[in-house]
């Protein structure tokens, strides 16, 4: 049985791939610090396949731990989630994100070397295409100056993992490009867990709708959209998920065409801030109080993917709708806060 290390795999994307490896047969070791997420995710993985990973509470930044950890452990392949991600933060604190995402990656990519380790996936962001000059987006259309730090750590930990994968031929490497990721598992043990106010969209509606926040703020209405609000390509976690076992086997069944790919991991459908409310009211039966206010700085006015390659190449694409993934968000939502 191939063991598998998802470092990050109590948090969001992390944990709902986790349960989609072991529904395929894989030995999941989770790395995480806590950082961002809670010990109880365990249980919500343990609750839907059956099987609790093994878990080690390791801080990646710390060196000596990474190489014990590796001494300990043999390992087949790498899924690594575990980065910072809040925007605002980084624009803030980058020298915060600089260390958590670039020293983090180097240290893996070192073991990889030391242990002939050959695979290994990177989660990267739709964030590198910054505001695109053609849509869909396709896996070549140019990576723009970065608009914040995180971006940015993206951009570079690409080029780490294509610089290194150049000079070393037994490392293999899947970039995969998310867009943006909504949605929980559909037997809600598992779902988004931000902490504090929430940044992005979905989890914002959803605490709106439970009753945590007053009301959405809706981040501008004159863009040079049908709306006017902004567009995005929302994709259900659990789709996300999935591609990340289907890379994996790729690597795995070495039907790579190069050791450095890249995939845009989307839906190939933009949707929009209002339409996005409008669904979720729909599915939840609620009206979600909001308000039009100025543009939130840094936003772009569309992105959604071209998905061609990873339909083809990956053989993968997506099967669950944006109104399956506000359902899941919700009935998550319910549960965290008791809701009926
Ligand atoms: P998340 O914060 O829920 O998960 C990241 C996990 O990594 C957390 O559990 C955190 O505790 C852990 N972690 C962070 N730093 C660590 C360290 N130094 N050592 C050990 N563990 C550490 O985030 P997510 O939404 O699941 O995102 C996963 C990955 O996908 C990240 O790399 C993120 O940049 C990328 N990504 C996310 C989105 C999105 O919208 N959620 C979009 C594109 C890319
Ligand atoms: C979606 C849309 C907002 C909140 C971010 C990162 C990106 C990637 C995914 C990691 C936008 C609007 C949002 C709110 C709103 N993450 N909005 N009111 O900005 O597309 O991408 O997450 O890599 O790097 O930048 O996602 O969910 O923040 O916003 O109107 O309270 O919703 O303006 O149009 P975004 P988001």
């Amino acid at each position: 049985m191939k063991k598998i290390l998802v470092t990050g795999g109590l948090g969001y994307i992390g944990s709902h791939t986790v349960v989609a490896l072991q529904s395929k047969g894989f030995d999941v070791v989770v790395i995480d610090n806590l950082s961002n997420s809670e010990l109880s995710v365990l249980d919500g993985i343990e609750e839907i396949s059956g099987t609790r990973p093994d878990f080690e509470e390791i801080d990646l930044r710390v060196k000596e731990d990474v190489v014990s950890f590796f001494k300990r452990n043999k390992i087949d392949g790498i899924i690594h989630f575990a980065a910072s991600k809040a925007v605002g933060e980084s624009v803030e604190n980058p020298l915060l994100y600089y260390e958590n995402n670039l020293n983090t990656l180097v240290y893996l990519l070192q073991q990889c070397q030391e242990h002939s380790i050959r695979n290994f996936i990177f989660s990267s962001s739709c964030t590198v295409y910054g505001e695109p000059d053609t849509l869909p987006i396709t896996e070549s259309a140019p990576v723009k100056e970065a608009l914040s730090p995180y971006g940015n750590t993206k951009q570079i930990s690409e080029e780490i993992i294509r610089d290194t994968c150049s000079v070393d031929s037994n490392l293999q490497s899947i970039s995969l490009r998310y867009f943006n990721p909504i949605g929980a598992h559909e037997s809600a043990a598992i779902g988004e867990l931000p902490k504090g106010t929430p940044q992005n969209l979905v989890p914002y509606i959803t605490q709106t709708a439970a009753g945590l926040r007053k009301e959405l703020s809706v981040f501008g209405d004159d863009y040079h959209t049908p709306d006017g609000s902004c567009i995005r390509d929302y994709i259900h976690v659990v789709d996300l998920a999935e591609a990340h076992v289907v890379a994996l086997q790729r690597l795995i069944g070495e039907k790579n065409t190069s050791n450095f790919e890249i995939f845009n991991l989307g839906t190939g459908r933009g949707s929009s801030v209002l339409e996005v409310v409008n669904a979720f009211e729909k599915v939840s039966g609620e009206k979600l109080n909001y308000k039009i206010v100025d543009r939130r700085a840094g936003d772009v006015t569309a992105v959604y993917a071209d998905t061609q390659k990873a339909n083809d190449e990956l053989g993968w694409k997506t099967k669950k709708t944006m109104e399956e993934a506000l359902s899941s968000a919700w009935s998550w939502e319910k549960k965290v806060r008791g809701l009926k």
